[in-house]
């Protein structure tokens, strides 16, 4: 059985792609979940319903937990089921953004962590209602030395969502995403615009340099890519995505607390222990920060 914490966009997606393939699935909500059927409406228009099973707890100790709330939750929900998990229990962490991984490593150290990003898009349309706005890679790789055995579980998400693979190397994956989210989502927050709109000049202008400053850290942590070609799969990215609102506009528009401490403040903390300047993600970073501060 798989346990999913968060029955967001990216939970219930997995949710409904795992029972659509006939495993068994339990949802963990932070409050109470009056719905009991999952409506699923995926990239060819099709629309399926589950019945899911959900509580609030988790209800085995043994499962695979994977792990879909936002960045900015993570700690807190590993804070609030740590007692109901078992040391050899594998954790699946899926979210913008890093750090949370060391934030569960300190709370859970024996237990195998997995660090996963993936490019599926889904749009949350009410409680347990869905709709599959995009599909992409999925890569799924150990954090920790424990979790290096455990790459049967990419095999298995990969029958429900293909291209879905394992990838040792998960660290690269994630400031490649780290990356592209650096340049996309502060800015289309702040503007208040859709992806597409970044194809302006005077986004793109702004997004080499922030690409450029953003490069220095991942150069001083051993993460190579080149600019151009970093450029070029952020500008893919704005094209395939360009109707769709960024995550982070999506916050900033409905007043919550975006991710900006695990995207730019990751980066600025990597900054400081290289001694890097960043003036352009330092201003995107304190922008955010600011407009997170005037919701009432
Ligand atoms: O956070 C998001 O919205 C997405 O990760 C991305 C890739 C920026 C596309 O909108």
């Amino acid at each position: 059985m798989w346990q999913i914490i968060g029955a967001g966009a990216i939970g219930c997606l997995w949710a409904a792609n795992l029972q659509r393939i006939g495993q068994q699935v339990h949802l963990i909500t932070r409050s109470p979940c009056s719905e009991t059927r999952l409506h699923y409406l995926d990239l060819h228009n099709n629309q399926q319903q589950f019945s899911v099973s959900c509580s609030t707890e988790l209800i085995r100790s043994r499962d695979p937990l994977l792990i879909c709330v936002k960045a900015t939750q993570v700690e807190k929900v590993i804070q609030t089921h740590q007692r109901s998990i078992k040391p050899q229990q594998v954790i699946i962490l899926m979210h913008n953004g890093m750090g949370c991984a060391e934030q569960v490593q300190a709370l859970l150290p024996d237990n195998p962590i997995i660090c996963a990003t993936t490019a599926n898009a889904s749009l949350l349309q009410g409680p347990l209602n869905i709709k599959q706005t995009g599909r992409g890679i999925t890569y799924l790789g150990p954090f920790n030395s424990a979790a290096k055995h455990h790459q049967g579980l990419a095999e298995s998400l990969n029958a429900a969502l293909d291209d879905t693979h394992w990838c040792e190397d998960i660290k690269h994956k994630l400031w490649l995403k780290l990356l592209i989210n650096i340049a996309i989502n502060p800015l289309t927050a702040i503007y208040q615009v859709n992806n597409g709109s970044l194809q302006e000049a005077s986004f793109q202008k702004m997004i080499i340099e922030i690409t450029r400053e953003s490069l220095k850290a991942a150069d001083a942590e051993n993460i190579h890519f080149a600019e151009q070609e970093l450029l070029n799969i952020i500008n893919q990215v704005i094209r395939q995505t360009a109707q769709n609102y960024s995550s982070m506009n999506r916050d900033i528009f409905y007043q919550r607390i975006t991710e900006n401490e695990f995207i730019g403040g990751f980066l600025l903390k990597k900054a400081s222990l290289y001694n890097i300047e960043m003036p352009s993600v330092k201003s995107l970073y304190n922008q955010i920060k600011q407009l997170e501060n005037n919701y009432a």
